[in-house]
This record gives C-alpha cells, structure tokens and sequence, in this order.
C-alpha cells in the first residue's frame, strides 16, 4: 500500500501539477519541473539512506527482473563465474538469469529446508576468481529476511532489496551495488533503484544494451532514455511521507514492532503457522498456514472484513501478510483480532 497522505497528494498532482495545468503525467523528462522533481528526489535518498559520494542512483524502468540480467552484463567483467545465496525463489530467479550469462556458483542454499532457514556462515562458500557475490536481502515469497550483511571479504557484494530498501537503515559501503524494484517500499511499479558504488562502472559488456548499461546511465543522469516519470515523482512524495516518518531508523522500529506482534500471535495460536526460522524472519512478509484445512473459508472471510491481499504467493499457497512501511500498526492489529476470533470460532 501507499501511504494515505501520499494518495493524497497525487489526486492533487495528476490534474494539475502545483497549480501549472499541467498533470503530474504530463511532465516532460527534459522540462525543468521535472528536472527539479528528480534532482530533489535524487537527494532525499541519498541523504535517508546516507548513501555515500562515491555512489552513483539510477533510476531505472523496469522491474528487478531486468537488472537480474543487467547484473552480469554490468559486473562480470574479464570474470567468468558469479556466486549467488539460494535462499528462496527470488534468489532462484536471479540465479536462472545470470546462468545466461556467467557460470554460477552457490555460496550456500537453504534449499534443502525448504526455504526457511539461512545456511550458517561455516557453510558458505566463495568461489575464487568471481564477479560478486549476490544475495537477496528479502525473500519476499518465503519470507526469509538476512538479519546481517554477509561479509565475502573482498569480493563486491550486490544485493537484491527490492522488499527491504527503505525498511531499515543500511551500511551502502558494504556493498558494491544495491538494487530494487520500486513497487514495495518505494512506490509504483514501472521504476528500479540501482545503487552502484563508482568503481565497479568500468566492466560492462561491449553488447550490453544501452539502457541497460549503469555507466551510460550515470553519466546521463539516469536519461539515456525516458524514464519511468510518473513512478520516479511517486517516489519523491514517498521519500518526503518517510522523511516526515522520522526516516529509516524510525520506520524500523515500528516495522520491527508490527512483525513481532504478528509472529507472537501466530507462535501462540494452534490455528496458524509460519515455518520460517525465529532469527530470520522476514519483517515485511509474514507467510502463515492453517493447521486445518480451512484457507478458502478464511480468505474469504478476510476479504470481506476489509483484510485484502492475504492470499500468498501461487507457487507456494497458503497465506502472506506483507506489512510494509505504510502499513499502520492499526493494520496488523486489525488482522490480528480477526485471525483470533476466526480462530475462536473453529474456522
Ligand atoms: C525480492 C524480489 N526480487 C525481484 C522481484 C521482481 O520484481 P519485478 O516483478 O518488479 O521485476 C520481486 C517482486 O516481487 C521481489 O520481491
């Protein structure tokens, strides 16, 4: 979800953008309102997530799938091999892409938990003579969320945080490159962040599409083609709505809050289930199951109690609350009270 002041703010925008008669649609990539909307927005997220200098911002159309393969044209460079975490369906897609491309190696996989747990650090391992070491921050699907940056030494580290960035504050120079779809936490669907730190843009392919390509798009200010405008303004008015929030420290402690309340209440119900592992739960999507089989009775009834979007994801069914930040407190507690009495009830 949005941000209610957010939705605001665009039903003013989309006819008139700042009383100009011109809809927030309409706005040229070259004309200077929009020049201001993405130098302003440009700034305000380098300064909430304290993204050094040396860093360079992309704003991106597409979603994360593309940079999957933008990734290893980008990165690979003279290398021949990319080392991935396995550790939910995310990082699988991202693997399958990048095998186009480059051998892959696998640091560690939890495959073999189904997905529920993260392999302790003795169990990685990082393939000598690699581009960089891939993981994802948040497996959205499963619901496994990194509780610690992985350290692989020297090797760059990319991640993928298309459901974290912006949840939690984040160390940006552990990492050579961060990137992220921008329909969770950071607005609409149409735009990707990518956040690469200056001297990893010297290694793309000579056949990457230019587009494509993170060097042609720095030095273009991320205009080597029209960009996404419409999500890239959406994200301005989320970065102000987050700033407003108290920033990234802030939105953590409540997203931390609203998870463990959701997961203290399924962990006490013998109705409702999750199978992930306690230290590495997600905060953002909470997967549950019903310990009886009455999924379709309870969507249903969810659904008309005003609870939308539980249904989980359908490669793996069962149940998904995904609490972003815009999700109120008041959210989780509504879906908690009505799991409990749904309970009560026997379904
Ligand atoms: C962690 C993660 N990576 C990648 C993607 C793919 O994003 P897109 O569908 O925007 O390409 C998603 C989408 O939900 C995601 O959650």
């Amino acid at each position: 979800m949005l941000p209610p002041p957010v939705l605001e703010r665009i039903g003013a925008d989309v006819p008139s953008w700042r009383g100009t008669g011109v809809s927030a649609m309409e706005l040229s990539h070259r004309g200077a309102a929009f020049r201001e909307i993405a130098e302003k927005t440009q700034a305000d997220f380098r300064a909430l997530l304290r993204i050094p200098d040396h860093y360079r911002i992309l704003f991106l159309a597409g979603g994360a799938t593309l940079q999957f393969a933008a990734l290893p044209l980008n990165l690979l460079g003279a290398k021949r091999t990319i080392s991935f975490f396995d550790t939910g369906a995310w990082s699988k897609k991202a693997i399958m892409e990048a095998r186009k491309y480059a051998a892959v190696e696998i640091v560690a996989s939890s495959a073999s938990s189904g997905y529920t747990t993260i392999p302790p650090r003795e169990h990685w391992r990082i393939a000598a003579n690699t581009a960089y070491a891939h993981y994802t921050a948040n497996e959205t699907i499963d619901g496994v969320e990194f509780p610690f940056i992985p350290d692989v030494g020297s090797v760059p580290l990319v991640s993928d945080m298309s459901s974290t960035l912006l949840s939690r504050p984040i160390d940006v120079e552990r990492f050579g490159l961060i990137y992220a779809g921008a329909q969770k936490n950071l607005g609409i669907a149409g735009l990707s962040i990518v956040i690469v730190r200056e001297d990893l843009l010297d290694r793309a392919r000579a056949d990457t599409p230019t587009v494509l390509n993170y060097a042609v798009q720095a030095q273009q200010g991320s205009m080597a083609n029209t960009p996404p405008t419409f999500a890239w303004y959406v994200l301005g008015l989320v970065l102000e709505w987050l700033r407003d929030q108290g920033g990234v420290v802030e939105i953590e402690k409540r997203n931390m809050s609203k998870a463990l309340k959701l997961y203290e209440f399924i962990d006490s119900s013998d109705l409702f289930a999750n199978a992930v592992e306690k230290s590495v739960r997600s905060r953002m999507n909470v997967p549950f199951r019903l310990t009886e089989p009455l999924e379709s009775d309870f969507l249903s009834e969810s659904v008309a109690a005003g609870l939308l979007n539980l249904k989980g994801h359908r490669s793996v069914g069962g149940m998904r609350a995904s609490i972003y930040n815009a999700m109120p407190e008041a959210g989780v507690e509504a879906l908690i009270s009505f799991m409990k009495d749904f309970e009560q009830r026997g379904g």
